[in-house]
């Protein structure tokens, strides 16, 4: 347990208060699928934060008037209760106690809201866990805390990697790094760190347009999958792959090779998805309409010479990326080719973004 995050408060500068961030969704570029307890990855991932997907969450704190043992929390979706939410919020904050003395002296009102639309197929672990992660370490600092930025910003990712693990990445912006790599300087497997190494201009504004493929339940969720990968044939093979991916994509990151750019995260998306189907038991989580679009982008890169890709999280939709100067040729493309394969032509322009944001 790192004991560094602890701050020990002694008297709280006061009794009630209300805090609120934003959080974004991640994208990643090399993949995070396979952990051991409790969330540390089996090789580090880099991503992408996003800026559009968003979670908005506020936490009203009041102290309590008689002191118990108790979790106090009520949580709101939207503004109304959601019931269904609840014990994922309260795992989470069972599993951040050891870090926050405060938590059973107060009563929390939790208030989220998603800016990405309802049950689209969209994780919102990432953004929800995130922006609940920065919201209890802001009010840890108006109890009396006396965390530097930078130590808020790292107990918050590594609070959101207790929730879920590919959270602790939506913290900082535009490229992050979870779990150690050689490469990375301050890179560790409890909490991302931002990408400190120059970025080229090319991928600082780079848009990644969400097609919705699916917008159904998976049949196999990630937790399980990752739990797949216990005893998988090819684990430590992918492992060390994904180590060797990433250290090629922080001199792509550098030098703007866009070609090598594409061949990266194409392959990543692709080898986590053959992780799936390889697994026992075995599970596809593509659908027909996943591969008709990669084809679809594959020929429109091979004519106008576009540098568009794509990449997948653990589900059906794709992540169409590409440089902001061909927006306007690629939007019009996904509009004619792309759309009528997503449901209800369905579809998020989101780009690359910088982390959480105070409200
Ligand atoms: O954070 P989890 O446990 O939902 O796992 C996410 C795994 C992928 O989205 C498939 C890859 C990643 O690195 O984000």
């Amino acid at each position: 347990m790192s004991s560094h995050y602890n701050s020990n408060i002694t008297s709280y500068k006061i009794n009630s208060g209300n805090v609120a961030f934003a959080a974004p969704s991640n994208i990643a570029l090399v993949k995070y699928w396979g952990k051991r307890p409790v969330q540390i990855p089996e090789n580090a991932s880099l991503s992408f934060t996003l800026s559009a997907c968003r979670t908005e969450t506020s936490v009203k704190y009041d102290r309590k008037l008689t002191k118990d043992a108790k979790i106090n929390f009520s949580f709101l979706f939207e503004g109304s209760p959601k019931p269904s939410f609840e014990p994922k919020i309260k795992t989470f904050l069972e599993r951040v106690a050891p870090y926050f003395s405060f938590l059973k002296d107060f009563n929390f009102i939790i208030n989220s809201k998603n800016t990405f639309p309802h049950s689209s197929g969209i994780a919102s672990s990432a953004s929800g866990m995130s922006a609940l992660a920065r919201c209890f370490v802001a009010i840890e600092q108006e109890l009396g805390g006396d965390l530097s930025k930078a130590m808020q910003i790292e107990k918050a990712s590594f609070l959101a990697r207790l929730g879920s693990g590919s959270a602790c990445r939506s913290l900082e912006g535009p490229v992050t790094v979870w779990g150690e790599h050689s490469s990375i300087l301050n890179s560790s497997d409890e909490f991302a760190v931002k990408f400190s190494k120059p970025i080229h201009s090319i991928f600082t504004n780079y848009q990644d347009t969400v097609l919705l493929i699916d917008k159904g339940e998976k049949q196999v969720s990630s937790t399980v999958g990752h739990g797949l990968m216990h005893g998988h044939p090819f684990a430590s093979q992918r492992f060390v792959q994904a180590n060797q991916n990433l250290e090629k994509l922080t001199k792509v990151l550098e030098t703007g090779d866009i070609n090598e750019f594409i061949a990266i995260v194409e392959s990543e998306a692709l080898t986590l998805h053959a992780m799936m189907m390889s697994s026992q038991p075995y599970f596809i989580l593509m659908k027909p309409n996943t591969l008709e679009v990669i084809n679809e982008i594959w020929s429109f890169r091979k004519q106008t010479k576009i540098p568009v890709c794509f990449t997948l999280d653990a589900g059906a939709n794709v992540h169409v990326l590409y440089p902001e100067e061909f927006k306007r040729q690629v939007l019009a493309f996904i509009k004619e080719k792309l759309a009528a394969r997503c449901q209800n032509k369905q579809y998020i322009c989101d780009y690359v973004g910088n982390g959480t944001i105070k409200l």
